[in-house]
């Protein structure tokens, strides 16, 4: 989220340095609302009349999370137009830089869905597959031991892993694809639409019809993928699994921007996790990785471990 928030606007969420901590907090709620109520199927959506009783209050919170995100948004918006227009290299600062030419083309309610949807398209996606690479590396301790001799070998505890290291590990960007591969943040995509009438593995789909692509069973189907059940991050070395069909961002036009950000992130997030921790199950049982239901994917159990710094790595956790 600080990622996003800072490519964004130039401003943290998170952390011990945020401004304006208030209402930092009470966008930060409004996020976590947003997701909560994505991911749940509310009956309200489909039933036009319960959503206008709206007994449960979903549609009341609803407004009320997307009020705040853009309120939040239009005050920063107005802020860089004020104060620092054209200085800072933020993603506001740019659009509006171009609006002096187009205005209507970046208008303030452009800029602030633009803002809006790079920060919720970005943020719990790219940290919902941490979650489920750490919780398949605490299973499989030797995929661990080998990432992290792998950074070990390349960084050499002196500093901390950072972004231009990731193609100097490819055992690290494996276990990035076979988590994907295995546990797709969006098992079936968005919904698309189809936009004429269209003859499609023997089934004739007529114009407008809501197109889901399942693509977690894709991703597990044996006809492609040998033990398609198992997390094996080495199917994925020197390239042997290219050209099969695995699409955890999705394909054609509306495939997912963010792609090149989003491996770079998860590699430099799991990567120093990797460099910095020693990591333990909490018992000796191996970690449930049951799927839970939501917008991303969730683990049914959030996972949770026992770490403690590297003492190896203890100078370098110092200076951070
Ligand atoms: C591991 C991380 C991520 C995954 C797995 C992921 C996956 C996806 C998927 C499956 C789609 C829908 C593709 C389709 O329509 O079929 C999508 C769309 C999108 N993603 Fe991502 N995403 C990730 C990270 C990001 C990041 C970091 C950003 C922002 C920089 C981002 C921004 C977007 C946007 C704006 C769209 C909508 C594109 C459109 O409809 O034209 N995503 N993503």
């Amino acid at each position: 989220m600080n990622i996003m928030m800072m490519l964004i606007a130039g401003k943290r969420l998170y952390g011990d340095k945020i401004e304006h901590v208030k209402e930092t907090q009470k966008f930060r709620e409004a996020v976590t609302g947003w997701f909560e109520l994505s991911g749940a199927a509310n009956v309200e959506y489909f039933i036009p009349l319960l959503r206008i009783l709206d007994l449960q209050g979903v549609m009341k919170k609803m407004k009320w999370v997307t009020e705040v995100m853009e309120e939040t948004v239009q005050k920063i918006i107005k802020e860089h137009r004020q104060e620092v227009i054209g200085k800072r290299e933020t993603m506001i600062d740019s659009m509006l830089e171009l609006g002096k030419k187009e205005s209507e083309k970046y208008s303030d309610i452009v800029i602030q869905n633009i803002a809006i949807t790079l920060l919720l398209g970005g943020s719990e996606t790219s940290a919902n597959p941490i979650e489920w690479a750490m919780a398949l590396l605490l299973n499989h301790p030797d995929a661990l031991q080998k990432a992290r001799a792998e950074i070990d070998a390349q960084v050499r505890n002196q500093r901390l892993i950072k972004e231009s290291d990731s193609i100097h590990l490819p055992y690290l960007e494996c276990i990035i694809s076979e988590t994907l591969r295995l546990y797709p943040v969006a098992p079936l995509l968005v919904p698309h639409e189809s936009r004429e009438e269209i003859s499609l593995g023997g089934y004739e789909i007529p114009k407008g019809t809501m197109l889901l692509a399942n693509i977690y069973q894709i991703q597990r189907d044996p006809e492609i993928w040998e033990e398609p059940m198992k997390f094996k991050p080495e199917r994925f070395k020197d390239g042997r699994s290219n050209g099969k069909w695995m699409a955890p961002f999705g394909m054609g036009r509306r495939k997912c921007p963010g792609e090149v950000l989003a491996m770079r992130q998860m590699g430099l997030v799991l990567g120093s996790l990797i460099q910095c921790f020693d990591w333990e199950r909490l018992g000796s049982e191996p970690v449930n990785l049951s799927e839970g239901s939501g917008l991303t994917l969730p683990m049914a159990t959030p996972l949770e471990v026992m770490y403690r710094p590297r003492h190896i790595m203890t100078d370098v956790l110092l200076q951070v």
